[in-house]
């Protein structure tokens, strides 16, 4: 039997027990319009990527071990001794920040096509939340290498929820199941990585698609309504199903190029005590909430880090139904072109000039008026005990430094020169001696510094 005759006859043996004939014809020879533009094939990108995402995660789960012990050496065993290991990590590295930017790129894509609009309000909502789910799913992975660049910008991204009114330090514990980032912070990390988020995305995806295949693209409909002899209809297959692997083909190459070219990094093992003075760096696509806390004051950087992103969230959610505008064409939306324009643009350029300087300098929550004159019990004690004492008291003493009593308290504060500027204290707090305290932040806000530096040029007194 020919090999041609072989696949006919295996074909007909599982349609006489399933019926898939009718289903194979109606899928793969349907009339649907050309699609022409790339920008179209987003959702399928996407969707190909978070599969190598799958793959690549299951053979590297097969080799590392979630503790604070061996996961940075199961790394290194993977990069270095598993066959292809090193490429297996790269594709799984440089797949989660495609993963990013395909779904924000297939995200803006559907605004500007106005394919939020009715009926399409549940593919939209809950494309809102797939992308929620990605950010979480880069941000659990990032601290799994448990290096220095994972550590610390785990200890920056978990002290954003410490500026949510209230629940704010519940949060940011639970997140990282305690005060700072441990082994608990590591395998908590990893069960949201690999079991939490995926059964999450799975029920999201399911609904996102099975909405697009309820509604049709909005691309296909267009071209429906158009009068027929326009609609430059083609079969499925071969023509579309042409198209996507073509696609599917370049993005596996755009991948596999990235990983050939540039290794996911690995730096020196995490070190709590920074023995090395590594400057904390935040996750780039965080890039731009922190370049933003930059220009703003510090009594607003709880807007800056908890405000705007809950708007963002909100507005995002709401857009369906707030922009009850009919008309797709972005020609006949300019407030929603030019709203959604200048927010891009400014995101954009924040998220480039935060790269460009990396540094992170939000400070953190405290009195927001300076104090002229502070009191040591009043004012300056509670400061530390509220900042420092969960690393510098009792048995915890970093660095042997116990910072909750007056007396070692002061001893940062003796001024060695003429000026506060020159206490080993105010300089710790400003981050003129690295690593900046408290280590990992939040940061003292500068009113607070300014209180602390009145206190110590007028004597550091214990009144
Ligand atoms: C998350 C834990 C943590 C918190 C919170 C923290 N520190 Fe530290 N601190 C450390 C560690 C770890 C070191 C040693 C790290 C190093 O020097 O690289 C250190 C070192 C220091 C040093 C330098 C000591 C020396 O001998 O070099 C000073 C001063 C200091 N901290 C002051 C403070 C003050 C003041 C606060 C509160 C505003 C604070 N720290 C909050 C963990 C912390």
């Amino acid at each position: 039997m020919s090999a041609k005759k072989q696949r006919q006859s295996l074909l007909d043996w599982v349609d006489e027990r399933a019926n898939i004939k009718p289903f194979m014809n109606e899928m793969l020879y349907h009339r649907v319009p050309k699609i022409v533009n790339p920008l179209d094939f987003l959702g399928l990108a996407t969707l190909f990527v978070f599969i190598n995402q799958m793959v690549t995660g299951m053979f590297l789960a097969m080799f590392y071990q979630a503790s604070s012990q061996t996961a940075y050496q199961s790394i290194q065993y993977i990069m270095e001794k598993v066959p292809l290991g090193w490429v297996i990590r790269d594709l799984h590295y440089w797949g989660a920040n495609a993963m990013v930017v395909l779904v924000a790129a297939h995200m803006l894509r559907g605004f500007y096509v106005g394919a939020y609009k009715k009926p399409r309000e549940i593919t939209w909502i809950t494309g809102v939340v797939l992308l929620f789910i990605v950010i979480l799913f880069a941000f659990t992975g990032y601290l799994l290498p448990w290096d220095q660049q994972s550590y610390w910008a785990t200890m920056v991204g978990t002290w954003m929820p410490f500026y949510a009114p209230f629940v704010g330090i519940y949060i940011a514990y639970l997140a990282r199941g305690g005060a700072y980032i441990s082994g608990l912070t590591l395998t908590r990390f990893y069960s949201i990585h690999m079991l939490v988020l995926p059964a999450l995305l799975l029920v999201f995806f399911g609904i996102h698609f099975a909405m697009v295949l309820k509604n049709q693209m909005l691309v296909v409909e267009e071209a429906e309504r158009k009068p027929k002899g326009t609609k430059g209809l083609v079969t499925f297959y071969p023509y579309t199903v042409f198209q996507m692997t073509m696609l599917i083909v370049v993005v596996a190459m755009v991948l596999l190029i990235l990983a050939l070219s540039q290794h996911a990094p690995l730096l020196a093992p995490a070190d709590p005590l920074n023995k090395a003075h590594y400057n904390p760096v935040p996750l780039w696509f965080f890039f731009s909430i922190y370049q933003l806390l930059k220009y703003i004051p510090s009594a607003l950087d709880p807007l800056g880090i908890i405000g705007l992103p809950t708007i963002a969230v909100i507005a995002l959610v709401a857009l369906p139904f707030f922009d009850k505008n009919p008309r797709r064409e972005p020609r006949h939306r300019p407030w929603a072109m030019s709203i959604s324009g200048v927010t891009v643009a400014a995101v954009l350029l924040l998220t480039y000039l935060g790269a460009a300087n990396q540094g992170i300098s939000p400070s953190g929550p405290g009195p927001v008026a300076v104090v002229a004159k502070p009191s040591f019990t009043r004012d300056i004690e509670p400061i530390f005990q509220a900042h420092c004492a969960v690393c510098h008291s009792g048995s915890n003493a970093q660095m042997g430094l116990d910072l909750t009593s007056y007396a070692s308290i002061q001893k940062l504060a003796i001024t060695k020169g003429s000026t506060y500027e020159q206490t080993i204290l105010w300089q710790k707090l400003t981050g003129k001696l690295q690593p900046q305290m408290p280590l990992g932040g939040p940061y003292l806000s500068k009113d607070t510094i300014q209180t602390i530096a009145n206190w110590i040029a007028e004597g550091a007194p214990n009144n």
